[in-house]
């Protein structure tokens, strides 16, 4: 049997990695959970996604020691991954969840479904777009026809997106806040995160930009092979799950609201919520869809939207399944059968 490991398994994109690989049919017994030393030994359940009566129990693994896989999917810090590159089997296929390789020009940057073609058999080092950069890129790609030419993007991004410890915190001060009681100094943000909202996620560079800006602006641009100039400003906000940009784009060739509309309707991975509707964060917790809404032009040539979409699912865990999912088949369907 082919084995498929999942190193971070513990965590928020780890967990999901494992619930969504059951889903697609991947037999338990393929999986092998890892995580830091901490959690050596450590038994974790999965309903059984065809009986929710039913659960799945895994002991998980310590990453210093991996067990051999063919397949190792990383749900860890960037510099855990990149301790990782180091002892995991050259032969197996790395699919990487954190930033350390995604400005490499050897390294395939992916958003699957929009160049899961980049898998092949010769290659065996994959990194993954950020959980803002995947889904943009979904929404911008079927406009590139019309020449995109200048991007603004505002993010509006859940505590999730900084790990399992950033929702525990936000949910500690949260409470603390409203029973009036001190509320503890932020350890995973660099303000209190509590009914508040702050413009810094990753450090703050000498050059005035976050690192999370930085990585939103050239991953969009590797993936979609754009050299156009894309400015974005990326917030905290105090929600728990899913993320929400507002988007302003100038395109070089007219197109009008209805075509734009039948653009995205069209395209995959896009749902269209209107030029009035929008989904807001709590409506599209466990979609893999980004939800495009208030769609508008305030000029031509001009497009405004909101894009909506599960930081945890689209742009994280769906995007990694999805590559595991076409490693499988192009590299061992003969040995494996979900
Ligand atoms: N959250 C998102 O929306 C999102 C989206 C896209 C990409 N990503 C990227 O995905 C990665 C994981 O993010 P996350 O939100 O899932 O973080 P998380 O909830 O903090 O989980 C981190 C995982 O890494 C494990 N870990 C820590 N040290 C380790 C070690 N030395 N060896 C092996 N495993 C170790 C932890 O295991 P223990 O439980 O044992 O500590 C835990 O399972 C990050 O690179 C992040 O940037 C996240």
């Amino acid at each position: 049997m082919v084995k498929i490991g999942i190193i971070g398994a513990t965590g928020n994109v780890g967990k999901q990695v494992v619930q969504q690989l059951l889903q697609h049919g991947v037999p338990a017994h393929a999986l092998v959970l890892m995580a830091s030393e901490a959690s050596l030994g450590r038994v974790v359940a999965f309903k059984d996604p065809k009986d929710s009566y039913k659960e799945y129990a895994f002991v998980v693994h310590s990453s210093v020691t991996p067990p051999e896989c063919a397949v190792y999917i990383l749900a860890t810090e960037a510099h855990i991954s990149r301790s990782l590159f180091a002892i995991l089997p050259k032969e197996s296929v790395i699919l990487d969840s954190s930033s350390a390789l995604r400005m490499d020009p050897q390294v395939p940057l992916l958003s699957p479904l929009m160049n899961g073609h980049l898998i092949s058999q010769d290659t065996n080092v994959y990194a993954h777009a950020n959980c803002v950069a995947s889904p943009c890129s979904l929404a911008l790609a079927p406009l590139r026809p019309w020449g995109i030419e200048e991007v603004v993007l505002s993010s509006y991004q859940s505590a999730s997106g900084a790990g399992w410890g950033a929702m525990q915190e936000l949910l500690a001060a949260s409470t603390d806040h409203i029973k009036g009681n001190p509320v503890a100094l932020p350890t995973c943000y660099p303000r209190n995160s509590a009914f508040n909202a702050f413009p810094e996620i990753g450090a703050l560079r000498m050059d005035g930009h976050s690192e999370e800006e930085v990585k939103i602006v050239h991953e969009i641009q590797k993936i979609l092979e754009l050299s156009v100039p894309i400015y974005v400003t990326a917030v905290r906000v105090p929600t728990l799950r899913g993320h929400a940009v507002s988007a302003w784009v100038r395109l070089r060739d007219d197109i009008s609201l209805d075509e734009v509309l039948d653009v995205f309707h069209n395209a995959p991975g896009l749902r269209v919520s209107g030029t009035q509707g929008y989904h807001s964060p709590q409506e599209v917790m466990g979609s893999d869809l980004v939800f495009i809404g208030r769609i508008r032009m305030p000029a031509a040539r001009r497009l405004q939207f909101w894009a909506c979409s599960d930081n945890l699912r689209r742009g994280a865990a769906t995007d990694l399944v999805e590559s595991t999912m076409r490693v499988m088949s192009l590299r061992f369907l003969k040995h494996f059968q979900p």
